[in-house]
Formats: C-alpha cells, sequence, structure tokens
C-alpha cells in the first residue's frame, strides 16, 4: 500500500497516521437515518465550516432490511450516496456498523424480525443470530470496500460491535467472530476498533486484541481519570473520545436534556490539547421519524420522544446554534478553519392553524386494506386463544406467517364480551403483558380506557353480553439499551375480564402507513366502510385536512396543542409520535422538501385519546421541546 493512502494507528507516536503523518481527527456524529436526504449535504456542509475533519456515522440494520432479505440502499437509506456527499465535502468517515448500535433507535438497530426465534440470544455467538449477522454484513460491508480510505474512499476507521462491554453476555466469542468476519470483508489492514462506557468491566468485556480500544464520556467526568482507563487497556496509540455527549436524549415525560455549552467547550479543548482524537455525539442529531425511536427499560418501559434534537450544535432542524459557535472556536485554536460563512439556518415558515375534520374511526383501515391479506390473517386467526405464559402469542404469530406480521405501529386484537357486565367490571393485564399501550373499545365507540406497560394494568368495562372489545396495541419502540432488548410487542400474555379470561381473539395487523401513503383517507377509495365516528371525539380517531402554502415549501414545525396523543403524516409520510400531554417535545419537525408549494398538502392525524374541541393545528416557524418552559425553547440561542 502506497503510504499516500495509508490510515493507521501509531503506537509509537501516540497517534494515528494519515499518508504517513501523525493525524488527529475533531469529528461529529450524524445519523444520515434521522435526516431526509434532500438535506444531508446542508448538514456536512456545516459540520465541515465548523471545523471537523471528520464525521461519525452508524448503519442501522433495521433500517436496510426491514423484512429478512429485502434490502433498501435508497433514497433516505442510499448510504453510498451520503458517503459520496461526505467525501465531496472534505470530511473523512468513522463507520459504525453494528450489527448493534444503540442510538437511541427501534431496538437497537437489531432488526424485529430476529425475534422469530423466541430464545434468541441477541449481540452473542447464538447460531440463529450470527447467521443473520452474517448475511447481513456479506451484503453491507462489500460495498464499503471502494470506501475505505485505502481504496481511494474517505472511511479511516469502522467499528465493531458498538459498548459491548455494557451488555451482559461478554461473550468473546461473539467478538472474535465479527473480528474475523469484519477482516474478511474489509481486509487486515483496515482500523478496527472498539468502543466501550468509562468503566472496567465495560472496557474488560468490550475489547478484543487486533481491535482498538476507544473509550467514550460526556462533560460529568474527569477526562485524565477516563483517559488512564483507556490506557490500561491500550497502553500505547492514540487517546481517542469516541462519544463526547454534546447533549442527551429525551423520554416522554422527562425534563427536556441540556448540557452546558461552556462545559462542552472547555472539555473539547482539554482534550485536543492532550492530542486525542475525539468525535462528539451527537453534533447534528435529526429526529426519530415514524416508528424509529427506542426505548429504555430500567425500572420501566420509556420511550424515546420524536425530536432527537440532542441539545446538539445543529439543531434538529439543522440550524446552527450558540453551541456550535463555540466549539468551532475551540477548534479553530487546533487546527485551520475553513475560510467563509457559516451556511445560515433553512428559511421557517409560520403557516398558521389548520382545522382538522375527523373521518374515521380507527378500525376503518380494516376495510382499506388489502382484503387478501386481512382474510388470510383473519381465517388463521380466528380461533386463537391468549394462553398464559410470556411470548406465546408472540411466537404463535411468528411461527404460522411472519410475512404477515407488522413489525411497527398498531395491532387491533378484537373478540366479543363473554357475559353481560352492567358494572364497572376490571379489565386485568396480570403479566404485565401490554407492549406497549392499549387503547380499549367496546362496540368500537370510544374508548373505555387504556393500559399500559409497567404503569397501568388495570382498567374498568362496562356492556352487554356479545358486545364487540377492540384493544388497539400501540407499539411505542423496541428497547434499544441494556438486557432487555428482546422486546416482544403486541399483547404477550392473557388479559381478564372480572373472572374470565378473554379469548378467541382475532388479530389484525393494522398497515395504516401503507394505506395513507396510497392515498387513504383523502383519495376517498373506500370498500364497504363503516359509519364514520359518532359521538365523542374520544377514541382512536382519524383526522385530516389540508395545508396550503402559496408557493412555498419552507421548514415547519407542526403543534398539537391540547391534543393527546397519536401519530402525524403529512402527504403520506409518517412525521412521528407526539404527546404533548406528556412532553417535553411540543413540536414535530416537518422538512419542507415534503411540502408541496403548489398543491395543498394532506395531513393526517391518528389522535388515540382524545382530540380538543376545536381541532386544529398550528404550524409555527420554530420549535418547542422544552414543555415546562411554557414559551420559549432552546431556540432562543439558535440564530434564525
Ligand atoms: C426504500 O426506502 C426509501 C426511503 O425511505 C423509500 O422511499 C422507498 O420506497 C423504499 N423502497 C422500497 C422498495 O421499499
Ligand atoms: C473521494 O474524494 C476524493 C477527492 O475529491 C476523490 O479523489 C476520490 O475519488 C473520492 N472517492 C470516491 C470513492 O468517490
Ligand atoms: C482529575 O483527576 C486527576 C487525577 O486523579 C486530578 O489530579 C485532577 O485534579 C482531576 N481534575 C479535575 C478537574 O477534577
Ligand atoms: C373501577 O370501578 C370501581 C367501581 O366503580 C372503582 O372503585 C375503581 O376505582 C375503578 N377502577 C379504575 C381503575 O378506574
Ligand atoms: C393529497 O391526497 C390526494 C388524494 O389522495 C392526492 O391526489 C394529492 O396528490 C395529495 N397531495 C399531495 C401534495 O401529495
Ligand atoms: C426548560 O425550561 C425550564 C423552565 O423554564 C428551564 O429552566 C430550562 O433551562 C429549559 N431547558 C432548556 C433545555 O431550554
Amino acid at each position: 500500500i502506497p503510504s499516500h493512502t495509508q490510515f493507521k494507528e501509531y503506537y509509537k507516536n501516540n497517534c494515528f497516521q494519515k499518508d504517513g503523518k501523525p493525524f488527529q481527527y475533531v469529528s461529529g456524529s450524524i445519523h444520515y437515518s434521522r435526516i431526509p436526504h434532500y438535506y444531508w449535504k446542508d448538514r456536512l456542509l456545516k459540520m465541515y465550516m465548523a471545523g471537523l475533519n471528520a464525521v461519525q456515522i452508524y448503519v442501522p440494520w433495521n433500517f436496510h432490511e426491514e423484512k429478512r432479505g429485502v434490502y433498501n440502499f435508497s433514497g433516505d437509506r442510499d448510504l453510498e450516496n451520503f458517503l459520496d456527499l461526505a467525501n465531496q465535502t472534505g470530511l473523512l468517515v468513522i463507520l459504525r456498523p453494528g450489527p448493534y448500535i444503540c442510538a437511541e433507535w427501534e431496538m437497537g438497530g437489531l432488526p424485529a424480525w430476529l425475534l422469530q426465534k423466541p430464545n434468541i440470544v441477541l449481540r452473542s455467538a447464538d447460531t440463529d443470530y450470527l447467521e443473520a449477522v452474517n448475511t447481513w454484513m456479506a451484503v453491507l460491508l462489500p460495498k464499503m470496500r471502494r470506501w475505505l480510505y485505502t481504496n481511494g474512499g474517505n472511511i479511516i476507521s469502522v467499528q465493531v460491535e458498538n459498548e459491548y462491554g455494557s451488555y451482559y453476555t461478554c461473550d468473546y466469542n461473539y467478538m472474535r467472530h465479527l473480528r474475523t468476519l469484519f477482516q474478511f470483508f474489509l481486509g487486515d489492514d483496515t482500523v478496527l476498533f472498539t468502543t466501550d462506557g468509562n468503566t472496567d468491566r465495560e472496557m474488560t468485556c468490550g475489547t478484543l486484541e487486533g481491535m482498538y480500544a476507544t473509550i467514550d464520556f460526556g462533560t460529568d467526568v474527569n477526562i485524565s481519570q477516563a483517559f488512564s482507563r483507556q490506557r490500561r487497556f491500550e497502553p500505547r496509540g492514540p487517546l481517542v473520545n469516541s462519544e463526547f455527549y454534546t447533549g442527551w436524549l429525551d423520554h416522554w415525560g422527562d425534563q427536556h436534556a441540556q448540557v452546558d455549552t461552556q462545559k462542552v467547550s472547555r472539555m473539547l479543548g482539554e482534550m485536543l490539547s492532550m492530542g486525542a482524537s475525539v468525535n462528539m455525539y451527537m453534533f447534528e442529531g435529526g429526529t426519530n421519524f415514524g416508528y424509529w425511536n427506542g426505548a429504555d427499560h430500567d425500572n420501566r418501559f420509556r420511550s424515546v420522544v420524536t425530536s432527537y434534537d440532542y441539545n446538539a450544535p445543529l439543531s434538529e432542524a439543522g440550524d446552527p446554534t450558540e453551541k456550535l459557535l463555540a466549539i468551532r472556536d475551540t477548534i479553530s485554536k487546533f487546527r485551520d478553519i475553513p475560510v467563509g460563512p457559516m451556511p445560515p439556518a433553512t428559511p421557517k415558515m409560520a403557516y398558521g392553524f389548520v382545522t382538522l375534520t375527523m373521518v374515521w374511526a380507527y378500525y376503518s383501515i380494516l376495510y382499506y386494506q388489502d382484503p387478501a391479506l386481512f382474510t388470510a390473517y383473519f381465517t388463521t386467526r380466528t380461533q386463537h386463544t391468549l394462553l398464559p405464559g410470556p411470548s406465546l402469542i408472540y411466537s404463535i404469530l411468528y411461527y404460522q406467517d411472519p410475512a404477515l406480521f407488522t413489525y411497527y405501529g398498531f395491532m387491533l386484537y378484537r373478540t366479543k364480551l363473554p357475559r353481560d357486565l352492567p358494572e364497572d367490571t376490571p379489565l386485568i393485564s396480570p403479566l404485565n403483558g401490554v407492549h406497549d399501550r392499549a387503547y380499549v373499545s367496546v362496540c368500537g365507540v370510544g374508548a373505555s380506557g387504556l393500559l399500559e406497560r409497567d404503569t397501568t394494568l388495570v382498567m374498568n368495562l362496562t356492556g352487554k353480553q356479545g358486545d364487540q372489545v377492540d384493544v388497539l396495541v400501540e407499539n411505542m419502540g423496541r428497547v434499544n439499551f441494556g438486557s432487555k432488548i428482546n422486546d416482544f410487542k403486541g399483547l404477550l400474555s392473557n388479559l381478564i375480564l372480572g373472572k374470565d379470561v378473554l379469548t378467541d381473539w382475532q388479530i389484525y395487523p393494522l398497515d395504516i402507513d401503507g394505506a395513507i401513503a396510497s392515498g387513504w383517507p383523502q383519495s376517498g377509495q373506500r370498500r364497504s366502510l363503516p359509519d364514520p365516528v359518532r359521538g365523542p371525539s374520544d377514541g382512536p380517531v382519524f383526522y385530516q385536512g389540508t395545508l396550503t402554502t402559496n408557493g412555498l415549501a419552507w421548514d415547519t414545525f407542526l403543534r398539537l396543542n391540547e391534543w393527546t396523543k397519536g401519530q402525524v403524516w403529512i402527504n403520506g409520510v409518517n412525521l412521528g409520535r407526539y404527546w404533548p400531554k406528556r412532553g417535553p417535545q411540543q413540536t414535530l419537525y416537518i422538512p419542507g422538501p415534503l411540502l408541496s408549494p403548489t398543491q395543498p398538502n394532506n395531513i393526517t392525524v391518528l389522535e388515540l385519546e382524545r382530540a380538543p374541541p376545536h381541532t386544529r393545528v398550528l404550524f409555527m416557524d420554530r420549535p418547542q421541546l422544552n414543555s415546562t418552559s411554557g414559551k420559549t425553547s432552546q431556540t432562543t440561542d439558535r440564530q434564525t
């Protein structure tokens, strides 16, 4: 290999060596899966202008292989296009292809179909797991070869797994297997590395000879102590902080996270002056569109909010913040910053109020979606009983016909009341088997109540024998961190109503996104639709409306003030979840390129609990991510 295209750890000088010279990287994390592709170049250019020489990216496996064996590398999933744009911008790439990535992303990037083997031990040498990993890596890694620095591309190093030492298995055979696999596809001369948290246990279980051991930590840590821990595992070579936290994530119900700008820029300066290579996590966070957010499960299930703003130097909408300017200032003391102005924030528009109208109850989707799929599913499910025992219902679903299963979004469970219930009768989920929220209706009208994993295991029901009971179960995103990542969804155990175990369920996967993408409900194509909802405006109900933008297609932020909880689509694109009642996030980011400047834009809302009487939504020119602050959020320090 000629020395001008070399990149390696250089043990003698305790630094990396690039093209025969010592090299220090100043990098920032950006997730292409959280930014629409029209904006990739804009964000990368801003990162370059901030003085970075590299970006660090994750490859979410489940984003590219949603269904087993069906790969998608186009549009927002066009990884090579992203690499190309980074290369054109002059940014090197630190690639983190997993297979597990954490990232506060649905199931840590692992595809949900892995759970078709209910006892699979993820992130270990389990043969079913390794077989799936091998197949995926044999698709992904060969595509990465031409992008390796040694082959004329911009990828300087490749991370193997992610913070593996924090996982309970501590399986060296697994890490050995991955090392062999990565070397096989990428060659022996590619810099492979691992990243682990700042404890001895994590560094011990996560590191392996032949892969350079790096560490990650944020502003709450003593830098010299953290790097001396890395030194104990890697006595020579560059100091590397692979995730220096510029901010933090929010779960529903949290206070909005904030990390102090002065502290971030001061500690960055300290690390750079020690000669360390640093990646800032995140530099640009973006958005968990659709159902892609992850969740944590420490003592209870906590779902991550839609915004992944992260309080990062570039905001969710890609706008430079004060934090960015402070960081650029720090970097300029160590390397030359590109000349020229920082690109400005993209224009934002306050389009104002739009009044929505109620259209259909949630179950109307059953009459819209493909009747072939519906019938097949229906007939194989008619006689099912949910038997006691964890995951049983889930495994029945998978083994019978995995092709029909829906991995994300909503499932409808339907049965009949076994007897008259004139008085309030408790409906109980005794084994906490509702994953994650269930909206319960009798005779399809309104919601009688809801059950929520780990928090609400009982509600009351009344009705008559034979009345239809619908349990609409919402998947709130699979756990992405820790020992509970085998996160099955749906009803995992029986529901008990008074003295009766409910049986004879019909189970319907609801392809709401498929229906909306093909024009429903605006298109009005119906197949024997039931009556539109009457009566109270609560219960899971679809609303629709249109936004006319008078020739503009600028970024905007959607606020659903006084709405309760649900999902929003614009022109068929799923913007994510809203839940202003729980907060802290109050607005959903709408990238301008999703809007039509000339045609009316179709807004569809699935409100799961209760809409306000005004049924209005508001398009604003600024985000509100901090519900506790009332009027403004951190946007005050943005350049807009
Ligand atoms: C692949 O993903 C892109 C971006 O999300 C999407 O627009 C496209 O429809 C997908 N292709 C297929 C075949 O599903
Ligand atoms: C990356 O950019 C460099 C410099 O512009 C160019 O020479 C090289 O061909 C690019 N690599 C790839 C894989 O496109
Ligand atoms: C960090 O730890 C070192 C060694 O234990 C100590 O000397 C130093 O004062 C600490 N730095 C800070 C900022 O607390
Ligand atoms: C159910 O109804 C009973 C009797 O009306 C009441 O005491 C109880 O608080 C209710 N439980 C819930 C969870 O609403
Ligand atoms: C809105 O929906 C209608 C009916 O499906 C469709 O004809 C129109 O193109 C949609 N508008 C946009 C901007 O996508
Ligand atoms: C959120 O609002 C509270 C209350 O006004 C304020 O103390 C806090 O600094 C705000 N946080 C952010 C990140 O703006």
